[in-house]
């Protein structure tokens, strides 16, 4: 029988995910609106990936026998001034799910739910990827953003990127 906490925050993940592949949704419409077709592909697929990692969660209570409890995706508001801050918007996010990971990782350890763990141990690596990738962004952006070419030169590099499926298969 899985503990409640684990059970309830193992749920909540789903609606965090589907959030977060909401707001990176929201990230690619920006960069769309602004003509950045590249830095609208890179968020285009890590809203993908956010829909993977939701039915990750999903697929896991399914399988463990669980009641899933789908809630209301919130709305994503932020309103940016600058193509930096969302950029900067993403990193944050990252950090956030980071701790909500620790926090289930966490739940799961104090009860000796030792599958729970070994299922979250990949989205563990998979956030230190995350805040890698949107440090990397940010730097990026820092050194060649104000540029026009290096913009353009980016904005290129980042129209290449394409989906993969998680390596992660339930
Ligand atoms: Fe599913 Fe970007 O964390």
């Amino acid at each position: 029988m899985m503990d409640k906490r684990v059970h309830e925050l193992l749920n909540q993940q789903i609606n965090k995910e589907l959030y977060s592949a909401y707001l990176y949704l929201d990230f690619s419409n920006y960069f769309s609106r602004v003509g950045l077709d590249g830095f609208a592909n890179w968020y285009m697929i890590q809203a993908q990936e956010e829909r993977d990692h939701a039915m990750l969660f999903y697929q896991y209570l399914q399988n463990e026998n669980q009641v899933v409890t789908l809630d209301a995706v919130a709305k994503p508001d932020k309103v940016f001034d600058c193509h930096m801050d969302v950029l900067k918007a993403g990193l944050e996010h990252e950090e956030y799910v980071t701790s909500l990971i620790h926090d289930i990782y966490s739940a799961a350890h104090d009860v000796r739910d030792y599958r729970a763990m070994q299922f979250l141990d990949w989205f563990v690596k998979e956030q230190g990827e995350e805040e890698t990738n949107a440090n990397d962004l940010i730097s990026k952006m820092e050194l060649f953003g104000s540029d026009p070419k290096g913009l353009y030169m980016l904005n290129s590099e980042l129209a290449a990127r394409v989906y993969t499926a998680p390596s992660l298969v339930l």
